[in-house]
């Protein structure tokens, strides 16, 4: 049975203007297609400088398409909206609040009162190990901390889609690990919908349902693969799985090949 599409991208063209070479001339993303269905896990994957953060704006409608159509539930978007989070590839914390005051940031700018955010924040701030740092500030907890709490933050306005730009990315290999495996948890238990950008093909094998490759600059949908690992994964199971060897062998076949063009393509 298949889901019905909650993201939509068709034939989505983006070119930036500005001073730039014309070796990099032309467009960033040319003819993306594709669909994010309810309650999936998909990773964008791709060389750095092919227009995977550019896609990730779209959808979040920071930016808009040149051509073609970004949907949501089949209607153009135009702005942000609280139904799409955002996680960015730095915590991105107000240093002067503590931490409950940036994971509530939002419900408090938009007017809530505390008696109907608080309790999903101490939910959140719980469910990502955080509720004894509930009163410290940013600069008194560790990289991977910084960022479980950027993730409660992200989670506490319940939003139906979250985009993830590589949120782990500057983690060391443990703290990494330890994030996906939440991240998973979590969206296991509340069943938000996520596109999340990697360079990391281990990572994406161990989070995603779906598994789109991109090409080098323009940034388009090179490869589409099913991920077939069953759900909890563990990662001593998935690298014991002959399957993911040859999956790992392919996927990085072809992000190879896509890097070696970008770097042809880059200017001298
Ligand atoms: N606002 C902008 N103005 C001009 N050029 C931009 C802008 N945003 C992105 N670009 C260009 O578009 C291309 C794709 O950028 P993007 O950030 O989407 O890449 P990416 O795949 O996310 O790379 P990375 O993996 O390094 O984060 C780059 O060449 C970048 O310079
Ligand atoms: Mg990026």
């Amino acid at each position: 049975m298949s889901l019905p599409p909650r993201i939509s991208l068709q034939r989505v063209c983006k070119q930036f203007a500005g001073p730039t070479s014309a070796a990099l001339d032309g467009d960033v993303l040319r003819d993306v297609s594709f669909v994010l269905s309810a309650g999936e896990f998909v990773c964008l994957l791709g060389a750095s400088g092919c227009g995977k953060s550019t896609i990730l704006n779209l959808v979040a409608g920071f930016d808009q398409a040149d051509r073609g159509e970004v949907l949501l539930d089949g209607r153009p978007i135009h702005a942000p909206g609280p139904e799409r989070g955002m996680v960015f590839q730095q915590p991105t914390l107000f240093p002067w609040l503590s931490v409950r005051d940036n994971v509530t940031f939002g419900p408090r700018m938009s007017g809530q009162t505390a008696q109907q955010y608080l309790p999903d924040a101490e939910r959140y701030l719980r469910l990502v190990g955080l509720q004894d740092f509930a009163e410290h500030f940013p600069w008194q907890l560790s990289g991977g901390m910084r960022q479980r709490a950027a993730l409660a933050r992200a989670w506490l306005p319940n939003p139906e889609i979250l985009l993830m730009d590589e949120p782990f990315g500057a983690l060391d290999a443990q703290t990494r690990l330890a994030m996906q495996e939440l991240l998973t948890t979590i969206w296991q238990t509340i069943q938000t919908t996520i596109l999340f950008v990697t360079h990391d093909i281990d990572e994406a094998l161990f989070l995603a349902d779906r598994v789109l490759i991109m090409s080098a600059r323009p940034g388009r949908i090179r490869e589409e693969l099913q991920v077939p690992f069953e759900r909890p994964r563990s990662l001593e199971d998935l690298v014991a799985d002959p399957r993911y060897g040859q999956l790992k062998r392919n996927i990085l076949h072809v992000v190879r090949e896509e890097a070696a063009k970008s770097l042809v393509g880059e200017p001298a």
